[in-house]
C-alpha cells in the first residue's frame, strides 16, 4: 500500500463534487487526509466523493458553501474545525467560466467569475491562515504550519480571447498567492498554485467532446493528450506534503506543454 503522506491532516477542497476538485479530494483522501468535500449544488455527487474517500479508510464530510459568500465560508471552516479539530490544508479549487466576447460581456458575467474565482480564494485563504496561526505547527503531522494550494490555470499567463473575466481572475490569483506566501513564509505557511492546462472535466466539454474539437485542441498540446483530474491530484498531494517543503510561492504548470508556444514548433 502506498505511504499515507497526509495521515491525520485535514484538508478542505472547494468545488470538490466534480472535475479537478473531485480528483484532488480523492487523491488527498487516498494519501490519508481527512477531507472536506465542499460543493454548492449536487449534494449526491459530493456524497459520492465522500463515500469513495471513506473506502480508502480516510474520513470525509460534504459541506455546502458558496465560496464567494463570507458568512458561508466562515461557517464551513467552523464546521470543519468542529468535526476534525483543525485545518492543515486548503485547496482553493472552486472556479467557473462565463464566457463572452469582451465588448458584449455584462457586468454580471464579469462580477460572477471574479466573485467565485478570486474573491472566493481570498475568503477561504483568509480563514485558513487564521486557523493555521491559531494552531501553530504540529510536528507529528507536518513541518509546515499550513499549506494552501490555489487552483490557477495556464491562463494566468496565456491571454484568452472571449474569456477576459476568467483570465483576469487567474492573473489575480497569481498575485494573491504570491503575496500570501511572502507575508506568512516566516510562520511556515506554504502557498503555491497549480496551473492546469486542458483537463477533461465538465468546464471545458466543448473543447474535447467532438473529434474536430479534440483534434484542434491537440494542436495546442505538445504531449498530444488531454489531462485528467488524476494528473492534478498527484501534484496536489505533493504540494500538500512535506516532500515539497522548500516550495513556496510557486506556480506549477501542468499542461502537457501548452505554455510552450506550440505554434513555434514549426513556425517563427
Ligand atoms: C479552462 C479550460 C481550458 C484550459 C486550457 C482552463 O483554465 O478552464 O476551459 O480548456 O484552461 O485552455
Amino acid at each position: 500500500m502506498a505511504e499515507k503522506k497526509l495521515l491525520n491532516q485535514t484538508a478542505i477542497v472547494t468545488g470538490a463534487n466534480s472535475g479537478i476538485g473531485e480528483g484532488v479530494a480523492i487523491a488527498l483522501g487516498k494519501a490519508g487526509a481527512n477531507v472536506v468535500v465542499n460543493y454548492v449544488v449536487d449534494p449526491e455527487a459530493a456524497n459520492a466523493v465522500v463515500e469513495k474517500i471513506k473506502s480508502f479508510g480516510s474520513r470525509a464530510l460534504a459541506i455546502q458553501a458558496d465560496v464567494s459568500k463570507e458568512d458561508q465560508v466562515i461557517k464551513m471552516f467552523q464546521q470543519t474545525i468542529q468535526q476534525f479539530r483543525t485545518v492543515d490544508i486548503l485547496v482553493n479549487n472552486a472556479g467557473l467560466q462565463r464566457d463572452s466576447k469582451f465588448h458584449e460581456m455584462t457586468l454580471a458575467q464579469w462580477q460572477f467569475v471574479i466573485d467565485v474565482n478570486l474573491t472566493g480564494q481570498f475568503l477561504c485563504a483568509r480563514e485558513a491562515v487564521k486557523e493555521f496561526l491559531r494552531r501553530g505547527i504540529v510536528p507529528e503531522r507536518s513541518v509546515a504550519c499550513g499549506k494552501i494550494i490555489c487552483m490557477s490555470s495556464v491562463h494566468q499567463v496565456i491571454p484568452w480571447a472571449g474569456h477576459a473575466n476568467y483570465a483576469s481572475s487567474k492573473g489575480g490569483i497569481k498575485m494573491l498567492m504570491e503575496t500570501i506566501a511572502q507575508e506568512y513564509g516566516k510562520q511556515k505557511i506554504r502557498v503555491n498554485s497549480i496551473c492546469p492546462g486542458a483537463i477533461k472535466t465538465p468546464i471545458n466539454t466543448k473543447a474535447w467532446d467532438t473529434p474536430e474539437a479534440y483534434n484542434s485542441l491537440m494542436e495546442l498540446i505538445p504531449e498530444n493528450r488531454i489531462g485528467v483530474p488524476e494528473d492534478i491530484g498527484k501534484l496536489a498531494v505533493f504540494l500538500a506534503s512535506d516532500d515539497s517543503d522548500y516550495i513556496s510561492g510557486a506556480s506549477i504548470f501542468i499542461d502537457g506543454g501548452m505554455t510552450l508556444f506550440p505554434g513555434f514548433a514549426t513556425g517563427g
